[in-house]
């Protein structure tokens, strides 16, 4: 397996780099459905990065404890930064997502934006049977993705984004996948069902929360 992509040195730049591309846009996508993770007693945040969602979060539901998984230590330290009083409810944990193993089963909540994209579809399935074999039928799993519509906005808009920001991550982190994995097909195959979706930027950006369903594979 070859080492995953290294997000260090991006940690303190990340949100003004996304400001400057996508201004507000990302953070709207992130927090489509967070009223829906305000029940939810024990997060898992995989990839949250510098953690804004994950302190917003924990500042909406001030009972919710949440395990954030990364690979870059310095996005969980920017992470448990950004989470200020609330940080004694995060705990974090330094793995590569693609062969860690959930030690908990009590997640009724999983968090993933804009991480699934640096695994490949059947990076995302394994890691998606895993958690569904990890959480009680009906947990929650928000995920905020890019995407590629099939339409003309998807060919001429879409596309040469998305394939721009994997070129740059390459450079940047070392990100070797170059494709958005289907995760619709690996979730659903794991024992997730979609419950909504909604989209952003003409399709450019989707919001999804999906829930378990029972352990499937
Ligand atoms: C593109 S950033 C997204 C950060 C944040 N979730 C957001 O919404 O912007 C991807 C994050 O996932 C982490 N990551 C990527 N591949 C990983 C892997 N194989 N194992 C663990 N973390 C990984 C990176 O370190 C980084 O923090």
């Amino acid at each position: 397996m070859n080492l995953p992509p290294d997000f260090d040195r991006l940690a303190r730049i990340y949100r003004w780099m996304e400001f400057m591309s996508f201004g507000p846009w990302l953070m709207r996508c992130r927090c489509a459905f967070l009223d829906d993770c305000c029940s939810a007693q024990r997060g898992l945040a995989l990839g949250d990065g510098d953690g804004r969602f994950t302190a917003r979060l924990l500042r909406e539901n001030r009972a919710i404890r949440i395990d954030a998984v990364d690979a870059s230590p310095a996005m969980l330290n920017a992470l448990v930064r950004q989470a200020g009083p609330h940080a004694t409810r995060v705990r974090t944990h330094i793995a590569d997502l693609r062969s860690w193993q959930p030690q908990s089963r009590a997640y009724d909540l999983i968090i993933s934006h804009f991480s699934l994209d640096c695994l490949t579809t059947s990076e995302v399935h394994s890691l998606a049977v895993a958690l569904a074999r990890a959480v009680p039928p009906g947990s929650l799993w928000v995920v905020s993705e890019f995407a590629v519509p099939e339409n003309w906005f998807g060919w001429l808009v879409a596309r040469p984004t998305v394939s721009a920001l994997y070129r740059a991550f390459g450079c940047l982190t070392g990100l070797q996948v170059r494709n958005l994995p289907d995760h619709s097909t690996a979730l659903r195959q794991a024992g997730f069902s979609l419950q909504k979706r909604r989209i952003w930027l003409g399709g450019l950006l989707t919001s999804e929360l999906w829930s378990a369903c029972g352990e499937r594979n």
